[in-house]
């Protein structure tokens, strides 16, 4: 066998798409259809979104299977690196009059032991209840539904935000005119994104969806696990909310350390 990655992957993804092209007997013209949609993902820039959408998912798993802590699913193409450390009480930014059932996450981050880990880290992004992120459509102020929030001395967090809603990936680009064409739902599960770190372990990078929503069985992404859905329990109030805890495993010491 190759010890050269790129000779044995590559050349295994080529191997699989020439026998694709056999046994469905792939035309010319859907040969060049093809070749114009791969273009057509780079020009529209959306070789991400394909990515992070439709492969991801088959990493992440592979990646996890042995995680010791919590499960985790994909990161996705939302996220963006330097949210603000928010402050106690904490609270997403959100516009005054944000629309959307208010939301209270609270819980506990631990080891794989259940002891508590203060000072834990949650950098926590979502749509809006109309399925939009900051950052990425333009017509929202940049920042809301975006920040991080740490963990008490007893381990435990709470953020209030609202619930978000259901997305579509764009469905002006190729990549929608991929599901359009093969009959796909473009459709993603309401779901709040997080990524869960502290000293010492490994970061868990996840996100938690709503028994109450739409397309959990056919997420387009194919990132939901049973284990990240929660029943979020309504207040007399009106408001919803839920308890979830993350268990993070110890850092994994690189093998060249
Ligand atoms: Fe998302």
């Amino acid at each position: 066998m190759s010890t050269n990655r790129t000779d044995l992957i590559v050349g295994d993804i080529l191997k699989r798409i020439h026998e694709a092209i056999v046994e469905h007997d792939v035309t010319y013209p859907e040969f060049q259809a093809a070749k114009q949609w791969l273009i057509d993902v780079g020009e529209a820039g959306e070789w991400p979104l394909f990515l992070d959408v439709f492969v991801e998912f088959a990493v992440e798993q592979n990646a996890n299977r042995a995680r010791e802590g919590s499960q985790g699913t994909i990161l996705g193409p939302y996220h963006l690196p330097g949210a603000p450390v928010l402050e106690a009480p904490y609270e997403l930014p959100r516009r005054e009059d944000e629309v959307g059932d208010p939301l209270l996450i609270t819980g506990e981050v631990v080891d794989t032991h259940g002891q508590p880990i203060a000072g834990a880290e949650l950098d926590v992004w979502q749509a809006d209840a109309a399925g939009f992120y900051s950052g990425f459509e333009p017509s929202l102020p940049e920042g809301i539904l975006r920040g991080k929030v740490i963990t008490g001395e007893d381990g435990r967090y709470e953020v209030r935000t609202v619930l978000p809603g259901p997305y579509t990936i764009p469905l002006g680009g190729p990549c929608g005119a991929l599901c359009a064409s093969a009959g796909w739902s473009p459709w993603r599960p309401a779901h709040v994104h997080l990524i869960v770190s502290a000293e010492g372990y490994e970061p868990l990078i996840t996100q938690i969806f709503f028994d109450s929503t739409e397309y959990l069985d056919n997420d387009v992404a194919g990132a939901v696990k049973d284990d990240l859905v929660v029943k979020p329990e309504r207040q007399d109030d009106g408001s919803f909310t839920f308890d979830y805890e993350f268990k993070l495993e110890p850092a994994k010491v690189p093998a060249n350390a």
